[in-house]
């Protein structure tokens, strides 16, 4: 690790399966950043929520579980999850096919939204804390609202029958298109491409090509800036 010259900020937006969580741990360890998936973010609270009995049709629901739960940092290697009353959900319980079918709807919802804006954004002071030369964030929303002014924004997306391949490839039941047609209509911070982003089609190539193209554009931005 190192504390030395410029701290970066690097956002990766795109829909669900471009590829923006591998992308973003192989550029975290070649570029010395610390990780941030703010999908898993969502997951958790999500988890949490479920399990508290709220109702993403009924928004009311989540007011009195969500002032419940503490949100806090644990890292885990390079990559900070967000930790809940202490706790990190296993991945097991965050991607099953119950929380897949609820994310989106949860996450449409604007006091859910505002509650994780100030955690989501202290994650670069946690970076710093740990030494680390930079953040790399990932989700829908941070090169558009998280961090608009990001110096090194991204924006994945590949085709459907692509990114639908690499999510069976894991073992995952998931709605790639229904959950995107969510994220892209929902009225706060919707899944767009940030403008002044670079877009990216990761369909044609494999991660390690996709990875150094990303690092070689950040590392000639540097150099230029
Ligand atoms: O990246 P993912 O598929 O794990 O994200 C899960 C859901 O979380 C996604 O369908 C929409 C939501 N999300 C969001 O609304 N904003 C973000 N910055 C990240 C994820």
């Amino acid at each position: 690790m190192s504390s030395s010259g410029n701290f970066k900020i690097i956002t990766m937006d795109g829909g669900a399966a471009v590829g923006k969580s591998s992308t973003s741990r192989g550029l975290a360890e070649r570029l010395d950043l610390m990780h941030v998936d703010t999908g898993a973010h969502y997951r958790t609270l999500t988890y949490a929520l479920l399990a508290a009995g709220a109702d993403p049709e009924h928004p009311e629901s989540i007011s009195d579980p969500l002032v419940a739960l503490s949100l806090d940092t644990l890292l885990e290697g390079r990559s900070a999850k967000l930790s809940i009353n202490g706790i990190v959900p296993a991945d097991a319980d965050i991607r099953s096919p119950e929380v897949n079918g609820a994310v989106s709807k949860f996450a449409a919802l604007p006091s859910l939204r505002s509650h994780l804006f100030e955690y989501q954004r202290s994650q670069a002071d946690v970076a710093r804390a740990h030494g680390y030369a930079g953040l790399i964030m990932e989700g829908r929303d941070i090169g558009s609202i998280i961090f608009p002014y990001a110096e090194h924004r991204f924006f994945l997306h590949a085709d459907e029958a692509t990114r639908a391949a690499r999510r069976a490839k894991e073992g995952q039941t998931d709605s790639i298109a229904a959950r995107d047609r969510m994220d892209k209509s929902r009225k706060t911070a919707p899944l767009v491409c940030p403008e002044g982003a670079t877009q990216i089609d990761t369909a044609p190539f494999t991660l390690e090509e996709v990875i150094e193209q990303i690092a070689e554009l950040i590392e000639s931005h540097e150099s230029h800036s």
